[in-house]
């Protein structure tokens, strides 16, 4: 397919999402830089175009059919492609919805209704993204997509604490198998923990810069025609479900 390769990324106003939108433009994608809100895609767009990056705003709330809907109707008529969608928007619910639970609010007394927002957000959030744009990706023949998940959602390791956010992240595995076998020609599939990564959502003592957990969202967003789909990836190795 001719013409600049166009990548997609969701929560990519700040964080992880940030740093691998600078990434793929420098790179030589054109970034489609999506925030909840038009002045914070906007913003942080122009700090990019600023570097001498082709960036552009553009807006989407992952928790809204109609939001979504919205935005892949713009994807197909201003780009017409989608080579790579990073499904990078998160949340932790726990603090904000549960006062009366401060965050790691645990398994016994999270709210339902805590896990069931965490769930929209997080995992159907990935959900809505992939039922409008794989199918772009099928018709081309091509395209990437990474799911930003977490190892706190990895059923090999569960650990305690958290229990809305790590539902969410197991599911979100869920949906980039259920994805991947969707999947036609050269399209991939596959989810990425980034580590524990210095970011509004890891704070200050996380163990690793953004630039190592953007890192290997970049490595899955660009993986070769002979790379894997369907699997979960820390810094393009498979790691454990
Ligand atoms: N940092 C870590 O240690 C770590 C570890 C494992 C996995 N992750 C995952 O990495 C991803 C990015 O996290 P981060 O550390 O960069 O966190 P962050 O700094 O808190 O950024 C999260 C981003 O997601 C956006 N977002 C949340 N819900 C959204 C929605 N419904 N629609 C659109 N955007 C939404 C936020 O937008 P607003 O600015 O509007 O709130 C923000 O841009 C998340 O999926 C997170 O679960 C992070």
């Amino acid at each position: 397919m001719e013409g600049k390769r166009i990548a997609v990324i969701t929560g990519a106003n700040r964080g992880l999402g940030f740093g691998t939108a600078r990434e793929l433009a420098r790179r030589g994608y054109r970034v489609v830089l999506t925030a909840r809100s038009r002045e914070k895609a906007e913003a942080a767009a122009a700090e990019l175009r600023g570097e001498g990056l082709d960036v552009v705003p553009e807006v989407v709330d992952v928790a809204s059919d109609e939001s979504v809907r919205g935005l892949v109707e713009r994807l197909r008529r201003d780009h017409g492609r989608v080579d790579v969608l990073v499904n990078n928007a998160g949340a932790i619910f726990e603090a904000s919805h549960d006062p009366a639970h401060p965050a790691g609010a645990g398994t016994l007394e999270v709210s339902p209704a805590t896990v069931l927002r965490a769930l929209d957000n997080n995992s159907v959030g990935a959900l809505r993204m992939l039922q409008g744009i794989l199918p772009m990706m099928n018709a081309a023949g091509h395209g990437r997509v990474v799911n930003v998940s977490s190892g706190m959602g990895a059923l090999h390791d569960m650990g305690s604490g958290w229990p809305a956010y790590r539902i969410s992240k197991t599911a979100l595995s869920a949906v980039t198998r259920l994805f991947a076998l969707e999947a036609r020609g050269d399209v991939k599939v596959n989810a990425v923990c980034p580590g524990w990564v210095r970011t509004d959502m890891g704070g200050p003592n996380a163990t690793r810069s953004l630039e190592e957990g953007v890192s290997g969202i970049v490595i899955a967003a660009t993986l070769g025609a002979d790379g894997p789909s369907g699997v979960f990836l820390r810094d393009g190795q498979i790691i454990e479900w």
